[in-house]
């Protein structure tokens, strides 16, 4: 299979290179300077030059608070943009599996999200993302499967796990936020499931492949309970460790609101592509090992 995806330095995109180059799947990467999502030409142009079997979109505008200060560029990337990955993958009529969020929901609820829930972003950067959902339903909706993913860390990229880990590099103790949850999630797992997606988009064109999924590791945590166990694990391999000081949102302003809880149900996709990722504390490990054995 000869996959392109969006997006060259992403966590989510080079789990998708190496666990492709491991399964024997072409994955091919295209960076910014070949696909700007801004620039619906270039996207259109460089998804045509690579001629995929599959089109992944996983790259995105990500950062959460500055997308509060930066929302046309936010809408553009991540609205604007998705749409122009699908009608890419439209026109040279091909599936297309496209990574989005769990920030699509208020996280008001008190059970986790099924995918028919009403959405009900609280920022720029989740409505962007829905707008993104939107724009790929009403393009390609009937040969594209929408993946929302939550809490992804990686060897790769910015993350959770790395800033942990850097903080217990100089420093004893860490103010964590202990009153929001959901299911922190590997992006090399991701990178499997979508593999899983792609190969089953390509085999059978049933509609009931396509649609919305939630896809995220089993179990769920706090981000206080997230470090804690960052730590516990990096200090069983010889990594830097720290206590964990649990405070609450209100401690810890910023400038975009969080879900408070933002657990999704991913009872759809076991049913439907057989995907059920593992429990995040075996992947976890993997990752910190990675990491603290310095191999990215
Ligand atoms: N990270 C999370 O916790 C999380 C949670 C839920 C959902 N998601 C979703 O999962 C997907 C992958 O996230 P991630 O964590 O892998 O993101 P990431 O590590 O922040 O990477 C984002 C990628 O998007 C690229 N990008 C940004 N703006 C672009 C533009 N205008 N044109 C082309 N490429 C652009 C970046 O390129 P440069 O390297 O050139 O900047 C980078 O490769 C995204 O759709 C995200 O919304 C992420």
């Amino acid at each position: 299979m000869r996959i392109a995806v969006t997006g060259q330095a992403g966590q989510v995109v080079t789990s998708l290179v190496e666990r492709g180059a491991l399964t024997g799947h072409e994955v091919i990467a295209i960076g910014r300077l070949q696909l700007d999502l801004a620039d619906p030409v270039s996207v259109m142009r460089a998804l045509k030059v690579a001629a995929p079997d599959v089109i992944v979109s996983a790259a995105a505008y990500t950062a959460v608070d500055k997308a509060e200060s930066e929302r046309d560029l936010a809408h553009a990337v991540n609205g604007k943009g998705a749409g122009a990955v699908a009608q890419a993958a439209r026109a040279l009529g091909v599936p297309l599996v496209h990574v989005s969020t769990d920030y699509v929901f208020d996280g008001m609820a008190d059970r986790p999200y099924g995918e028919g829930d009403p959405t009900g972003p609280t920022g720029v950067y989740g409505a962007s993302k829905l707008a993104g959902e939107q724009a790929v339903l009403a393009t390609h909706g009937e040969n594209s499967a929408i993946v929302r993913v939550a809490w992804v860390y990686s060897p790769f990229g910015a993350n959770f796990v790395k800033t942990m880990l850097r903080l217990a590099g100089d420093r004893d103790e860490v103010s964590v936020v202990a009153d929001q949850i959901g299911n922190p999630t590997s992006a090399l797992e991701i990178a499997d499931g979508i593999l899983r997606i792609a190969t089953n988009l390509l085999a059978d064109s049933s509609p009931a492949l396509r649609g919305v999924f939630h896809m995220t590791a089993r179990g769920e945590a706090s981000w206080a309970d997230f470090a804690e166990a960052i730590f516990a694990a990096s200090a069983a391999r010889g990594g830097p460790s720290a206590s964990v000081r649990r405070i609450g949102t209100a401690d810890y302003p910023t400038p975009a609101t969080r879900p408070a809880n933002s657990r999704l149900d991913c009872g759809r996709i076991a049913r439907v592509h057989g995907i059920a990722l593992p429990e995040w504390h075996r992947s976890l490990d993997t990752v910190i090992a990675r990491l603290i054995a310095g191999v990215n």
